[in-house]
This record gives structure tokens, C-alpha cells and sequence, in this order.
């Protein structure tokens, strides 16, 4: 695995510019759209002054916020399938202060004892074994997640597992296909018992309601106690995320909050079929 060590204002100005091949595409067009959603991450999580990783972050185009907003110190590690990330990343300078590093590994997130440190946040976005994987599940399965299968691939167990400081968040967003949790809710007990495995605790889970295979995780490495401080504390509420893609009717997509730590499945079908259950009942005890 190679590893990078440049200015993450150099990298971030030729990438604005079109200097790197495709990075129009993936950075110019991309980035301004993520402005207002990552923003809302940042001040909900309270993502400042953190060493953040990103897993296939490729041009790091909503990370671009994380280090401009919330003056994040940035790594990341992206395997470069177009081969246009190393080139670029070889013709730039060494940062003069080491506040302005961004270190960026070149290789297979699976090699993790090649770029392994503690890191305060551990951020997926589209990471591609996990999105084929869930969605190939989905593919054969109907679209109903069978019970005995994981939610998410081992590769991002163990990366977070490895990598992620206690008190530190796991952020992951699907946009690719990914788990309806609407349609199939028995998916958090299996999310809570993998989460746990690496000593995670499930705190958000939004989707879109235009596409509910768009969603955002969000995960508390640590106790319960430290857990239940942390979300407390919480006081801005998500109200966009994936700020590049578009509903089908091309505008920002309405956010439910399907899951949170204090509340568990917020938005129950079977619950709501029971309460209107309960209050036919209460009618007819009445009449
Ligand atoms: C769909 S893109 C997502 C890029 C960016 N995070 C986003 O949300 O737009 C997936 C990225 O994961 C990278 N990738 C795929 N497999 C990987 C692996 N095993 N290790 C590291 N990076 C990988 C690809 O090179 C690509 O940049």
C-alpha cells in the first residue's frame, strides 16, 4: 500500500479546477451539492478538529466539507479502480505544516494493518463490497434480507473494528442499492448484534422516503453510559443527506429517521397497524 502525505488545500484546489482526469465529473459537479448536508453532519455529530479516514473516498467530495467546515484532519484509502487518484496525488507537494496533511493510502482497505491507527471517525460512502454485497443479497432474496445473513460486509466490520478510537462514530451511507430497512425491520437486531461485535452501538439510522435503499447509519464505539452522554448532548436533527443524488422527482428527498438510540424503530409499520388495531377496539368497547 502506498502512502501520500500532500496538502489537503493543494489536493482540493486542483481537484476544484479539473486538474486531475474525471475529477470534473466526480469532484466539481458533486461537491457544492454536499455543502448543506454535510454541514448538518458535521454540527449533529459535532464533527470538529477530528482525524476522520474515509474507505473508498475516492475524489473525497463530501469530505471536502468535513475539512473546510469542520477543520478535520483527513486520510484516506481508496484502491484508485480508475487509476487517475495516484497520479495525481504524486505530482502534488509536501504540506509545509502538518496541519494541512491529508494522508492518502493507495490500496485495498482489506490490508488494514498497512495504515492502521486510531482514528476518531471512520467514514463509509458508497463503499463498493459492501454495497454489491447487499445488493446481490436483496437481488436473490426478493428484496427481503434473509434472517441469517449479515448485514454488512466482514471488510467494513473489521475496517472500523481496527481502526476506530473508543468515543469515536462510525458514519456509513448506502446509496447503491442498499437495505430497505422500512420493509424489513428485523435488520436492526441483526445491525446491533454485528455492531456489537467490534463494541458498536447503533445510534441513527435515516433513509429516504423516495428511495429507501438510501440511508445513513450511524454508530458509538464504546459503553452504554458513554453512549447515552454522547446522544444526549445531540441537538441538531438530519434533515438531508447524500447531498449529490436526487429523488426521481429531482429535488432533496424527505428524511425519515427510522431508528435512534432513545427511541429504538421510530417508524414501526406492525406498531401502527396494532394502534389503529387497539383504537377499533376502544370504538366498539365504547359503543
Ligand atoms: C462508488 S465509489 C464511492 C466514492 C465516494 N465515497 C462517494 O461516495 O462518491 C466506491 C469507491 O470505493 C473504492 N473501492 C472499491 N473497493 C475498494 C477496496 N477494497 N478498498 C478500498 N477502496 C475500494 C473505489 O475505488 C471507489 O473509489
Amino acid at each position: 500500500m502506498k502512502r501520500y502525505t500532500v496538502s489537503a488545500h493543494e489536493f482540493y484546489d486542483g481537484l476544484k479546477t479539473g486538474k486531475p482526469k474525471l475529477s470534473q465529473e466526480i469532484f466539481v459537479d458533486s461537491y457544492l451539492k454536499c455543502q448543506k448536508p454535510m454541514d448538518i453532519l458535521i454540527k449533529r455529530y459535532g464533527l470538529f478538529n477530528k482525524c476522520i479516514i474515509s474507505i473508498g473516498g475516492s475524489y473525497g467530495h463530501e469530505e471536502y466539507w468535513l475539512y473546510k467546515i469542520g477543520n478535520n484532519m483527513l486520510s484516506f484509502v481508496d484502491i484508485d479502480e480508475d487509476n487517475v487518484i495516484e497520479s495525481y496525488l504524486a505530482g502534488l507537494e509536501t504540506p509545509v505544516s502538518k496541519d494541512e496533511n491529508l494522508v492518502y493510502y493507495i490500496g485495498d482497505a482489506r490490508n488494514v494493518n498497512e495504515y492502521k491507527e486510531d482514528f476518531e471517525v471512520i467514514y463509509f460512502s458508497g463503499f463498493t463490497p459492501n454495497e454489491i454485497r447487499t445488493a446481490d443479497i436483496l437481488a436473490r432474496n426478493d428484496h427481503k434480507w434473509p434472517n441469517n445473513e449479515l448485514p454488512f460486509h466482514q471488510i467494513t466490520i473489521d475496517v472500523t473494528g481496527q481502526l476506530l478510537a473508543p468515543g469515536g462514530l462510525l458514519i456509513l451511507q448506502s446509496y447503491c442499492g442498499g437495505i430497505t430497512y422500512n420493509q424489513n425491520p428485523h435488520c436492526i437486531g441483526l445491525i446491533e448484534k454485528q455492531l456489537a461485535s467490534v463494541g458498536i452501538i447503533l445510534l441513527d439510522l435515516y433513509y429516504w422516503k423516495e428511495s429507501p435503499g438510501i440511508s445513513l447509519l450511524i454508530g458509538y464505539k464504546g459503553t452504554r453510559q458513554d453512549a447515552d452522554r454522547y446522544f444526549s448532548s445531540r441537538e441538531v436533527e438530519i434533515s438531508d443527506f447524500h447531498g449529490r443524488g436526487r429523488t426521481p422527482q429531482k429535488s432533496r428527498p424527505t428524511i425519515i429517521k427510522y431508528y435512534d438510540y432513545s427511541q429504538g424503530i421510530i417508524n414501526k409499520p406492525l406498531s401502527i397497524h396494532k394502534s389503529v388495531k387497539d383504537l377499533v377496539a376502544k370504538l366498539f368497547n365504547h359503543s
